[in-house]
């Protein structure tokens, strides 16, 4: 009798960087389940094929990153009401009916602040710089803890406005360019941009963060991202990057394809120590966001 391990991978261009083997074969052991989980590189264009190829190898679910979210959002049959308001898709989960897409990395931001940093949403005056993939995927589950209001500020006003348009109904939600954020106070500002690849952060005007403020990069890096670095400067309560949500968006995805959650904490740690003993090799780097 053979027994064959359940297959899952994550799909990305490029994905040598990418964590999720090491966390989804943390949370197996963890949980006593019997799988495997690799990483595959995927060329621009060929997403489709790699998916539909790897089911009918018998690969039961996938994990998603850049560039392919936008194509698994179309590759899926059905998907969650999280990820078609995303309009992106970081979750595959093969069954035999169809294939299920989901998009777990805004419930991965508010599970890092609200369960891991006890930090509450509800109430609190958000700024969220960005207005790509990053910042969508993330603003259904953030609304869904009722802040008081959520600004984006995008380099390109007109998609932030687009953006706020698009989530209106599910909260207060409003627009404009980062010049326009001068005098103006947030408790929490999320980092959504791409800024970080450069080593830069947003331009944000001074004091724009309210005393006892919060600031989350979704990127995350071996060392501290520009961002977190900023929100230091600007005397930040918590300056925090996107470790936790990559660790916390690869739970609920795991959730989703085995039916039980692991514990993310000792998993954050075993991750935070890796990248804290491989920043003495100076190979610096960061990941964008949910970049599992
Ligand atoms: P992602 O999927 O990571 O969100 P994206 O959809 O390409 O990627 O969006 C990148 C975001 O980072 C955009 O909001 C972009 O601003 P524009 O819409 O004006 O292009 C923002 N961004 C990229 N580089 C930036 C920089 N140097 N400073 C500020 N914002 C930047």
């Amino acid at each position: 009798m053979t027994t064959t391990i359940d297959q899952y991978a994550v799909m990305g261009y490029p994905i040598a960087h990418s964590q999720s083997p090491r966390i989804h074969t943390l949370f197996a052991a963890q949980t006593g389940q019997a799988l495997e989980y690799r990483a595959i590189l995927v060329e621009p264009g060929g997403f489709a094929a790699a998916a539909r190829a790897f089911r009918v190898a018998g690969g039961k679910g996938l994990n998603v990153t850049v560039p392919f979210k936008p194509d698994a959002w179309v590759f899926a049959d059905i998907l969650s009401a999280r990820a078609e308001r995303a309009g992106a898709v970081n979750t595959l989960i093969f069954e035999p009916g169809g294939v299920r897409g989901d998009n777990t990395d805004g419930l991965g931001l508010v599970r890092d602040l609200t369960v891991n940093q006890g930090y509450t949403l509800t109430g609190r005056r958000i700024l969220l710089l960005g207005a790509g993939g990053a910042a969508r995927g993330v603003l259904q589950p953030l609304l869904a803890e009722r802040p008081t209001q959520i600004t984006i500020a995008n380099r390109t006003a007109e998609k932030a406005l687009g953006l706020a348009v698009r989530f209106s109904d599910l909260g207060r939600v409003a627009a404009c360019g980062f010049a326009e954020l001068a005098g103006r106070q947030f408790d929490l500002i999320i980092n959504a941009t791409a800024a970080g690849l450069e080593g830069a952060a947003p331009p944000l005007p001074a004091g724009v963060l309210a005393d006892g403020g919060w600031c989350y990069d979704l990127m995350y890096g071996r060392e501290p991202t520009a961002f977190v670095r900023w929100g230091r400067a600007q005397g930040a309560t918590r300056s925090l990057d996107g470790l936790g949500m990559l660790v916390e968006q690869a739970a609920e995805s795991f959730r989703l394809w085995r039916g039980v959650w692991p514990d993310t904490a000792p998993v954050i740690a075993a991750l935070r120590d890796f990248s804290d003993a491989k920043s003495g090799s100076k190979t610096t780097g960061s990941a964008p966001t949910g970049d599992s």
